[in-house]
């Protein structure tokens, strides 16, 4: 039986759309578009699927699993799985703290979002000029004092919503939102089929470009794939932690990874030919969103309507994902140290609104940080993000998939991933499951971690990249 004190999922789909609203956030509608367009596109998108189907996929199926096996959050999970003085709990560790860095960012981000929704409302989109629009990201982005009151105002909102418990507000706002983000960029979609650039966009996406892609670009492809799915850091063990014992994990998992995947495709379908029809550069980086979809709503009658809706969707996804992110670090001092939510939260979350100021103010004029901007090539928002995307999740992942699949019992195993699943039954893909996740999945990260530590290139095995 479940614990009583720790609830359980109203229904089988409300865990599937929570866990969707912590998968689909900034990552699909934000910042996946903006770094296909920095690595050339499809070819970076095509490895992005594969890691997503051979490496994320089979993780998040991990991730859940533990966290329904231990009812736990991340480091008690492997306290109760391994024993408590195990190191195993260091795994839990790293994830806490990416959830830390993550959300310092990300907060930043969608401040910048909530900027935009109320700026959309003032009705000053319509008919806006295309120049003008483009100018204003880097006002708003470059305005550090405002970048921080936005990031404050997110924060709180979060905050607010946590403390209240996150069971009943996550589900009740997931099923709302979900299908309405959904229904907006299907809309978007129509939208941007119309243009000019749709078949430019497109093929942008799909079409095997190998221009701007790296080697570099295979660790940001893989560190991608675990932010989008949000595993690697415990949010999803911490979901699978509410789920009841018959519970279907195998097809949860598939099910959240198609509407992630597809909402960050779709972003790209409607982003990219926005960006060919107006002659921009699909390289802008963290601005496209902010500038293109501006830009080619204004053209549009009710255009303060839609972009309202828009910027709003994009907050709430946001919302929902940050609200999984602050969950962890926070249950993290509940369950551990034995804090009350209603202390654990604010401290916790205070803690990451001052962890994001450094980011608030990359864009700006502001010094601080310049130092490092010139010694590394990145600035804080930068660097936060590098490590925790591209370092912690993966680290994490390993050590999750590792867990899994070789310390985890095998009778245990087996029942976790048949409980109430007709796939789950089906031997062939309980063994293949089990195969990646002991093999493939920890050789692609190694593989990928060592290369990023230009180790190959140390041994004399590849050229400079
Ligand atoms: N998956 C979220 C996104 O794509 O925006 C970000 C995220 C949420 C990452 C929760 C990690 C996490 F635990």
């Amino acid at each position: 039986m479940a614990d009583e004190r720790r609830g359980e999922w109203g229904s089988r789909v409300g865990f599937i759309l929570a866990a969707a609203g912590s998968a689909v956030g900034l990552g699909n509608v934000w910042k996946f578009p903006y770094i296909t367009g920095e690595n050339g596109g499809g070819l970076f998108v095509l490895i992005y699927l594969v890691c997503i189907l051979a490496v994320g996929l089979p993780i998040m199926i991990a991730e859940v699993m533990l966290g329904r096996m231990s009812q736990r959050s991340p480091v008690s999970a492997f306290k109760q799985l391994a024993g408590d003085k195990s190191l195993w709990r260091g795994v839990g560790w790293i994830g806490v703290l990416a959830g830390f860095v993550i959300l310092s960012y990300y907060s930043v981000v969608a401040g910048w979002a909530l900027e935009y929704t109320v700026f959309s409302a003032s009705g000053a989109i319509e008919g806006a000029d295309p120049a003008a629009l483009t100018q204003r990201f880097g006002q708003v982005a470059g305005n550090g004092s405002g970048a921080i009151l936005w990031h404050v105002a997110f924060m709180a909102i979060t905050i607010a919503i946590v403390i209240g418990g996150v069971q009943k507000g996550v589900e009740i706002a997931a099923r709302v939102l979900m299908p309405l983000l959904l229904l907006m960029f299907i809309a978007l979609l129509i939208f941007a089929s119309q243009l000019e650039g749709f078949g430019e966009g497109a093929s942008f996406v799909f079409g095997l470009h190998t221009d701007n892609f790296g080697p570099g670009s295979v660790l940001e492809a893989l560190g991608h794939s675990f932010f989008t799915l949000s595993v690697g850091m415990g949010a999803m063990l911490t979901y699978g932690s509410y789920l009841k014992k018959d519970d279907d994990i195998v097809v949860a998992s598939v099910a959240i990874t198609v509407i992630d995947t597809l909402v960050a495709l779709m972003a790209c379908l409607v982003l990219f030919p926005i960006t060919f029809t107006y002659g921009m550069e699909p390289a802008a980086g963290p601005s496209l969103v902010f500038q293109n979809i501006p830009i080619a709503l204004a053209q549009l009658p009710g255009s303060t309507i839609w972009a309202v809706t828009f910027f709003l969707l994009l907050v709430f996804a946001a919302l929902t994902s940050a609200i999984s992110l602050l969950e962890v670090t926070a249950s993290y001092f509940i369950d551990e140290l034995g804090w009350s939510r209603s202390v654990a939260v604010p401290v916790t979350g205070g803690a990451i609104i001052l962890l994001g100021i450094p980011s608030a103010l990359a864009a700006s004029s502001h010094t601080f940080g310049a130092g490092m901007e010139a010694a590394i090539g990145m600035n804080w928002f930068d660097l936060f993000d590098y490590v925790s995307s591209n370092w912690m999740l993966p680290l994490c992942g390993l050590g999750i998939s590792l867990f899994a699949a070789w310390r985890v019992g095998e009778q245990a195993r087996r029942v976790q991933f048949a409980a109430g699943s007709t796939l789950g039954k089906i031997e062939g893909l309980y063994v293949a499951w089990l195969q990646v996740l002991r093999f493939v999945v920890p050789i692609a990260i190694v593989l990928i971690m060592l290369h990023a530590l230009k180790v190959f290139e140390l041994l004399g095995l590849t050229g400079a990249t």
